[in-house]
């Protein structure tokens, strides 16, 4: 069913109270196209159209004047396996972490550094999710898309994506273009264990684990990401509002003159990595508030609705951070989180 004129405040995790006018669940790809040739007719060109998983990487700045679509596939299913993988197909709307859970269960290896994402299955590749040392291109296998336009499935293969820090082809060329349908993940029957960020080390030593296995794994991310991260529930947030910037290594020797407690990564291209939100903290931003808008209190990356906030409100903030980051370091913020 179409609805018209509806909130959107429930289904995205800022909980930004923005109206689409158009707003209609689907549950595979005749669904979809079903749905678009009802409100749209032929012409998509006069329609606005938006693929809408759990809502956890939007920010709506306005209302939505077209059609809402949010993404119901489910179905989990093993397609196939051989001695070292198996090969899991997931619908794009099944819940991410749920998906992570069943991969335990059943003794999958790959995905448990990825435990408790917010979102769907059919996000994960949008923005190559990652956390704590592991990327989704790394347990990626292929994804169904169907072309909005075309009105065709077509398959996309790991290099096909494009994928990089937060990115892929379909934040780019072909942005706006695809429906992904489902994900198929290649996950290890034998593990091999992530466990290079120094916060699992230490978490897995505090829960005293003496055999490593993925659900330690897991219940270490979870534990550290319980504490350091707001629960949308409670407060609206959509996770690191921006990317952590790159930049090159000249750039960061004068930096580190300047401030010799900047926080960064070396990259093997030879680039450094800077963390946003120390950049942030440093600029005064950590715990402000401003209305209902503001910068969470243990982690300047994370952007806040404490209730009532517009998007509007959120972005303007956004800006006020891009602005002073460059002004103190000439380092130029990017947002992760989509705006609408
Ligand atoms: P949505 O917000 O619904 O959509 C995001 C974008 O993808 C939109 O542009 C939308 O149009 C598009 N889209 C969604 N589904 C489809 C589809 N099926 N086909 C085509 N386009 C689609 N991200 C990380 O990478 N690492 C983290 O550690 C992390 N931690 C987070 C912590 C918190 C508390 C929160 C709130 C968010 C966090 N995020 C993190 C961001 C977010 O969870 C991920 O980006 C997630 O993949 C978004 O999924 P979603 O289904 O909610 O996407
Ligand atoms: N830091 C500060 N001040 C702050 C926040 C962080 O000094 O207010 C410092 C921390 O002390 C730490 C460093 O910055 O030394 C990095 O912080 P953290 O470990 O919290 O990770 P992050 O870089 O802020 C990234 C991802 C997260 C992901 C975690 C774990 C990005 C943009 N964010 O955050 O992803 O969960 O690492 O891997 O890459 C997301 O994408 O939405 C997200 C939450």
């Amino acid at each position: 069913m179409v609805l018209q004129n509806t909130s959107l405040k429930k289904y995205n995790t800022f909980g930004i109270d923005a109206e689409a006018k158009y707003f209609s669940g689907f549950a595979n790809a005749q669904d979809l196209q079903a749905t678009i040739e009802d409100i749209c007719g032929a012409d998509l060109s006069k329609n606005k159209l938006l693929i809408l998983g759990g809502g956890s990487n939007i920010l709506f700045t306005q209302n939505f004047e077209g059609l809402v679509l949010k993404n119901e596939i489910r179905g989990i299913e093993t397609i196939h396996e051989d001695e070292e993988y198996v090969y899991v197909k997931a619908g794009a709307g099944e819940n991410w972490h749920q998906f992570v859970l069943q991969c335990l269960h059943n003794n999958f290896a790959g995905a448990e550094n990825l435990s408790l994402i917010p979102g769907n299955v059919g996000a994960s590749p949008m923005q190559n999710i990652g956390a704590y040392g592991v990327e989704l291109k790394e347990i990626f296998y292929s994804l169904e898309a169907y072309h909005l336009r075309e009105k065709e499935v077509h398959t996309f293969s790991l290099n096909d994506c494009e994928f990089g820090y937060r990115q892929s082809i379909f934040k780019t060329k072909y942005k706006d273009q695809f429906a992904i349908l489902n994900v198929t993940f290649r996950l290890n029957k034998y593990p091999v264990y992530n466990v290079s960020y120094g916060a699992i080390r230490e978490e897995l030593q505090r829960m005293k684990i003496e055999k490593l296995s993925i659900h330690a794994v897991s219940q270490a991310v979870i534990n550290i990401r319980s504490s350091k991260l707001p629960d949308p529930l409670e407060t609206g947030n959509a996770g690191s509002f921006f990317k952590n910037p790159e930049i090159s290594s000249e750039h960061q020797v004068s930096l580190l003159e300047k401030f010799p407690g900047i926080i960064y990564f070396p990259l093997e291209n030879g680039n450094v990595k800077l963390a946003a939100g120390w950049l942030i903290e440093q600029c005064g931003f950590k715990g402000m508030r401003r209305g209902d808008a503001g910068v969470h209190n243990n982690q300047a990356l994370v952007l806040v609705n404490y209730g009532n906030a517009t998007g509007m409100e959120i972005y303007k903030l956004s800006e006020d951070i891009l602005k002073s980051v460059r002004k103190k370091f000439n380092v130029l913020l990017e947002r992760e989180v989509n705006t609408v």
